[in-house]
Order: C-alpha cells, then sequence, then structure tokens
C-alpha cells in the first residue's frame, strides 16, 4: 500500500497543497511551526478519520476555514484506489472509496493501515494500559477478520453490565449477560494472545539490532488471572464490582508488558533507548502485517533525528526501508536524514508556513 497523489485543503496552517509521493521513503523538511507535522497528521487522519495529536477534530480544520478536505490516490499491487475524506466544523464527516460513500470509519483504517511514531507515541509505553491495548489492537485488527465485531461486543456487553452493576442489579439477571461477556471475551483473548505471540518472534531480530545487551521482553496480559476461568471470576467478583459499580476484571484491563529484567522499561531505558524500542514494536507491527496478510503499512515517523545519534539514525532508517513500506519522515535540517541514507530519498519536500514545495 503506498500514496500516490496526496491533496491537502485547509488541515491547519496548510490552506492548499498537492504532493506527488515516492514509493519509498520521502523526506519532509521545514522550520518550527512550518507544517511538517500537520502533513503526517492530514495522512493519519485520511486514513483514521481522527488525528494523532488532538481529541478535538475540529481543531485541525485552518482557523479560516469551515470544513477540510483530503484526497489521495492508492496504490496496492498494481490496484488502484481513491480515498477522499471531508470534516465540517459541524462535526460531521463525509468519507469516499472509490468515489462511493463509506458508514464506518473502520472501513477507511481496513484500507490504510498506518503506524504514527512520534515523540507523543513514547505514551505507548509511559502512560496507562490503554495505547499498549490499542497497540495490540492494531494488529489484531488488521490480521483477524472476527476481532472488530468480538471487541465491539464486549465493550457494548461491557458497558451494559456496568450499567446494571450501578443500578444493584441482582447476579440471577447479570448472570446472563455474563455468558455472552464470556464468550466474546475468550474470542478477543485468543486472538490478541496469538497476535502478539507472532510479534514476539519477530521482534527479537529487530530489538538486537536496535538494543544489543538489553535484554527486553515484551509478553501479553489478559486482564484477568489466567488459571481463573473468566464466567468464574466474573461470579466470584459480583459483590466487589457491585460495590465498585463497574466490572474490574476482563479484556478491557488486557496490557501489554515491557520489562527488562524485573523493572518496567521506562525504569531501565533511556530516552533514546524508549524511542529506539517503541520503533522496533511499530516496525514488527508493520513486518508481521505484510507476511500475514501480504499488505504494506505506511510509516509516519515525526521528527526522525531526535533524540537519536548517527548510528541509531542509519540503523533506523535502514529498518524502516527494509520493511518495503512507504515512509514519511520529517526533520527540521534534511541533512540529519539524508547524511544517514545510503540512497537519496524518493522525494523530498520543504515546508515553509503551510506551503509545499518539492527539492529536485
Ligand atoms: N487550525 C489551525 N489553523 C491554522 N493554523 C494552525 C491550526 N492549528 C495549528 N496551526 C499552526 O500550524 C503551524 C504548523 O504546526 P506544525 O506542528 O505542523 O509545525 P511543525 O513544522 O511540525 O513544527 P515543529 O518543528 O516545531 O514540530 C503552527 O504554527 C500552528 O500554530
Ligand atoms: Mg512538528
Amino acid at each position: 500500500m503506498s500514496l500516490t497523489r496526496l491533496h491537502i485543503d485547509s488541515f491547519r496552517n496548510i490552506t492548499s497543497a498537492q504532493l506527488q509521493l515516492g514509493d519509498g521513503l520521502n523526506l519532509i523538511y521545514g522550520q518550527n511551526g512550518s507544517g511538517k507535522t500537520s502533513i503526517l497528521e492530514a495522512i493519519y487522519f485520511l486514513g483514521m478519520g481522527r488525528s494523532f495529536r488532538s481529541h478535538l477534530s475540529q481543531r485541525v480544520i485552518n482557523n479560516q476555514q469551515d470544513q477540510l478536505t483530503l484526497f489521495a490516490n492508492l496504490e496496492q499491487q498494481q490496484q488502484q484506489a481513491k480515498v477522499g475524506l471531508r470534516r465540517f466544523r459541524s462535526g460531521e464527516i463525509e468519507v469516499k472509496i472509490n468515489g462511493d460513500k463509506v458508514k464506518r470509519l473502520s472501513t477507511l483504517a481496513e484500507t490504510l493501515p498506518i503506524q504514527v511514531i512520534t515523540p507523543e507515541s513514547f505514551s505507548l509505553l509511559f502512560e496507562g494500559p490503554k495505547s499498549r491495548r490499542q497497540f495490540i489492537d492494531w494488529g489484531a485488527f488488521h490480521t483477524d477478520k472476527n476481532f472488530y465485531s468480538a471487541w465491539a461486543n464486549v465493550r457494548r456487553i461491557l458497558k451494559h453490565r456496568n450499567q446494571m452493576l450501578k443500578n444493584e442489579t441482582p447476579y440471577q439477571q447479570i448472570q446472563f449477560w455474563d455468558k455472552e461477556l464470556v464468550r466474546y471475551a475468550e474470542m478477543v483473548t485468543q486472538i490478541r494472545k496469538q497476535y502478539v505471540g507472532s510479534l514476539n518472534e519477530l521482534l527479537k531480530g529487530i530489538i538486537e539490532e536496535f538494543l544489543p545487551q538489553v535484554d527486553v521482553k515484551v509478553s501479553f496480559t489478559r486482564g484477568w488471572d489466567s488459571k481463573t476461568h473468566y464466567h468464574e471470576l466474573l461470579q466470584a467478583q459480583y459483590l466487589r464490582d457491585l460495590a465498585a459499580g463497574h466490572t474490574a476484571s476482563g479484556p478491557h484491563k488486557a496490557d501489554l508488558r515491557l520489562r527488562v529484567g524485573t523493572l518496567p522499561v521506562q525504569d531501565a531505558l533511556s530516552r533514546g533507548q524508549l524511542k529506539l524500542l517503541v520503533c522496533a514494536l511499530r516496525i514488527a507491527q508493520g513486518k508481521l502485517l505484510k507476511q500475514q496478510i501480504n499488505k504494506n503499512s505506511i510509516y509516519l515517523v515525526d521528527d526522525l533525528p531526535s533524540e537519536l545519534d548517527a548510528r541509531h539514525r542509519q540503523l533506523l532508517l535502514q529498518q524502516l526501508s527494509d520493511t518495503g513500506a512507504q515512509v514519511f519522515v520529517t526533520a527540521i535540517e534534511p541533512a540529519a536524514i539524508i547524511d544517514s541514507l545510503n540512497t537519496p530519498p524518493a522525494k523530498v519536500f520543504h515546508v515553509e508556513q503551510g506551503r509545499v514545495t518539492v527539492i529536485e
């Protein structure tokens, strides 16, 4: 999967830009505040229908405008597709794939598997388990077609169950819903567990290159004690759940544990090393997707040079290029990227006050 052409209209400080993109590495450079991250954000928005920077989607619409438009031509194994998205200040969103209106944003995500590596994606390791769970679920979603509906069912039933707990519903009534919950929870857990298992195999090699001599262990925790059957646990914890007004254990508490020896990685690794670990995780995901469903991801790497020395920049760029994926990287100084490459980038763009020009 790669984008051949991208049109951005009224997205942040980019009033209008038409980019002919390269198949491999696309370098975007420019000064602080020029609009580099906004270009990556626009690509992400087109693939996900939301931003990776702000929960408030209307913030990305250019201040002077009432709507934004994004449009791209895609190519996947010689097949062409067109994706378009329009977002209005009122909140309305319109998505088209090959001219046909699409209702569910998940169709968009399926079409465009996007991997983002930004200084903020460190939250994958630091903040609560939510972003680590999202990391697992990105892979589970793309590689198993049953995952999306099973996970949607878990969330729907849990919401209902929590409401019943708040209403002090007796267990006999809740039990009926628990049967369904257990069924979907097991499906979700099985897919996640298998995914992390496959990912781990690929990850080892990449971690060895990025962080030799560091013994990073990545493991999956399901969200409840694996020795206990989920149904029994729900029953045993009913009184506790009732007092709390929500369900304490389950697949909504699943996590990816990242450790060095007995320490959580954030206590054992430096900032640069953590960045490399995030990159290793993302690269392993992209490689696994290619192996499992023969689909390339699109990589968005914001401010790639920051916190990495020359050797690690080179290693990272090499690993990204090995995935065969289309890669977008931003940097303030182009030399910080170009000097670390064996071959020149496919395309170079300069951004200045929201205006994008291609450098031949
Ligand atoms: N809704 C908006 N409308 C217009 N301009 C906006 C909007 N949101 C943000 N901006 C402006 O867009 C500019 C570009 O921001 P962006 O984060 O893309 O810059 P950058 O090139 O990535 O900078 P840095 O090197 O500091 O990361 C900023 O000056 C910001 O003030
Ligand atoms: Mg930026």
